[in-house]
């Protein structure tokens, strides 16, 4: 298959980009007073406000175009009806089957996979009610009050951001703590503030095979069965996986698991049993609302024209800024404290997903593909990384994020804090348009300082060129429904983006190889001998830590 490269519609948005460029983005809001209206779409109170990116009513055709040229609502179809897009590992990728709330069948290998979803919804359903209840209690009969879900990657991410972000949904006698990292600080610091009696595990692995999730599962098991004995596991531990008998010999019974599919993508999973953690704390009605508010995008992604659709546009602008402007990164600002740990969850569900240099037809892809992701909330960025965003020599697009009332009253005078927020928020992403010019820096130094001496050394460093581009999204509050649709137009977003650029989204080779090195450098690290099988750096540092420790 010839690239998209070689394509008409490329060409045609190379030939806009030449045109294009040189302007300021500024000047299109200059000319054009009704702009910003005509560059949003509203999905429900959902505001996605795209005018300040250097585009036009032509950018945005021909990027639909470039859209239409790569078959993308094929792809759409095959994605929504569990056709094997993932070719490298033979799977689908049906985590719309996971929210699938009309229970409309979706077939897989021609079977409906909504009854096996159904039953494990219902089973999460009865599990945490149990738990939240007091029902199911501990080994000796005391309430849980800590859940800690050991996984990592796609069984630690999603959950811990979900229950992270809707803290004031959840159930004040029980905490939901996370542990991912094989360092021992992280199982640590988790058990230091736990009680073995009233502490449940749940170690989430769809493979169950994962190397820090199991040392951690291991230790855990020990921490408790050195206090409660080995017949306690049965009420400690649950597992979710979809690895059965990884799952029996670790000593969690097929009661006490709950299974997902190997057509669930880890880092596209909380919306499947992974996502138990979840529903123990908010409570599964609340989990419901958050599938309620993905399904809806859901929709909305297969249903809407690529004009009104709003993955599809923020796909196609990424693709703009990523292969025309050659802008390699982006910077996701969510301006809400709750949402500080989404830019990392769509660090693994972006850059796992798109970070790949080989196309589907085998060959090396001839364009850029994933942006690095990252990002922190506002207004803390602000005083961290803002300089370079500002004032740095590389231009990183940024996404604003922002829920329009607060979940948190606080303050003497009724939501100060909310409205300081918001000003810091909508400010940040004009002041990157708009820029300041030398002449508009001049003006306010002399109007502000008696001494005007050197005054003409100080504006350069004063000025900013703006002409930085952002998106924006604002809606009502965050809530579980608010959050399911934020999180699925990204998931969308990213699929679009790997169809345009022809690549596999659903694997993830590149993580195995680390993996596979660390597995040899291992048992080196169990004797006293001297390392040289490898090159003199790894050789070095091995016999360094082995004369250290
Ligand atoms: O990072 C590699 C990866 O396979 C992710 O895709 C996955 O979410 C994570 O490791 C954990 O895998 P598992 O859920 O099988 O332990």
């Amino acid at each position: 298959m010839t690239s998209i490269i070689h394509s008409k519609s490329w060409d045609l948005l190379k030939k806009h980009y030449e045109q294009i460029s040189p302007q300021h983005i500024r000047d299109f809001f200059n000319h054009d007073a009704r702009r910003s209206d005509k560059f949003s779409l509203k999905f429900d109170d959902l505001l996605f406000d795209f005018s300040k990116n250097k585009i036009t009513e032509e950018t945005l055709a021909l990027l639909y175009g470039l859209a239409k040229q790569s078959e993308l609502k094929s792809w759409i179809s095959k994605l929504f009806n569990g056709e094997k897009i993932n070719f490298t590992e033979k799977r689908a990728a049906l985590h719309v089957a996971l929210r699938n709330r009309s229970n409309a069948p979706i077939l897989f290998d021609g079977k409906d996979v909504m009854p096996s979803v159904n039953r494990v919804l219902n089973k999460i359903h009865f599990f945490s009610d149990s738990i939240r209840s007091g029902e199911l209690k501990g080994f000796t009969g005391k309430k849980f009050t800590a859940v800690v879900n050991i996984g990592i990657g796609g069984s630690d991410l999603g959950p811990a951001m979900v229950c992270h972000a809707l803290k004031s949904y959840g159930e004040k006698s029980i905490k939901p703590i996370f542990v991912s990292n094989v360092d021992g600080y992280d199982i640590a610091q988790a058990l230091d503030q736990c009680d073995p009696e009233t502490t449940l595990f749940i170690v989430a692995s769809k493979t169950f095979t994962t190397q820090e999730t199991m040392t951690n599962a291991f230790t855990a098991r020990k921490w408790l069965t050195d206090s409660l004995g080995i017949d306690a596991v049965k009420n400690h531990f649950v597992a979710i996986s979809t690895n059965e008998a990884a799952v029996t010999a670790f000593g969690i019974s097929p009661e006490n698991t709950f299974e997902f599919w190997d057509w669930v993508g880890g880092r596209y999973s909380l919306w499947s049993s992974i996502g138990l953690s979840i529903a123990i704390y908010i409570g599964m009605d609340q989990f419901e609302n958050l599938l309620d508010g993905a399904h809806e995008i859901d929709n909305h992604f297969r249903d809407a024209p690529f004009e009104e659709n709003i993955p599809v546009t923020l796909a196609m602008i990424g693709v703009w800024h990523i292969n025309f402007f050659g802008y390699n990164t982006l910077a996701v600002l969510p301006y809400d404290q709750g949402l500080s740990l989404l830019p990392s969850y769509l660090q693994q569900a972006d850059m796992e997903s798109n970070g790949k240099f080989i196309g589907r037809d085998g060959e090396k892809v001839c364009l850029h593909t994933g942006p690095i992701v990252w990002g922190d909330a506002g207004t803390n960025g602000q005083h961290a990384f803002y300089q370079l965003i500002h004032q740095g020599t590389d231009i990183i697009p940024t996404d604003f994020i922002m829920p329009a009332n607060t979940q948190y009253s606080v303050g003497s005078e009724k939501n100060q804090h909310h409205k300081i927020l918001f000003s810091n928020y909508v400010a940040q992403s004009r002041a990157l348009m708009f820029g300041k010019t030398k002449e508009k820096v001049r003006a306010e130094l002399v109007r502000s300082q008696n001494d005007v001496d050197g005054l003409e050394d100080i504006i350069p460093h004063k000025s900013f060129e703006g002409d930085r581009p952002s998106n924006s999204f604002l809606f009502k509050k965050l809530t579980p429904k608010s959050l399911g649709r934020l999180l699925a137009i990204y998931e969308h977003k990213i699929f679009v983006q790997g169809i345009i650029w022809n690549i596999n989204s659903f694997d993830q080779w590149g993580v195995e190889y680390g993996k596979q090195l660390a597995s040899l450098i291992l048992p080196e690290l169990n004797n006293q001998n001297e390392t040289n099988g490898f090159d003199s750096s790894t050789n070095n540092l091995i016999n360094y830590f082995k004369k250290s420790t």
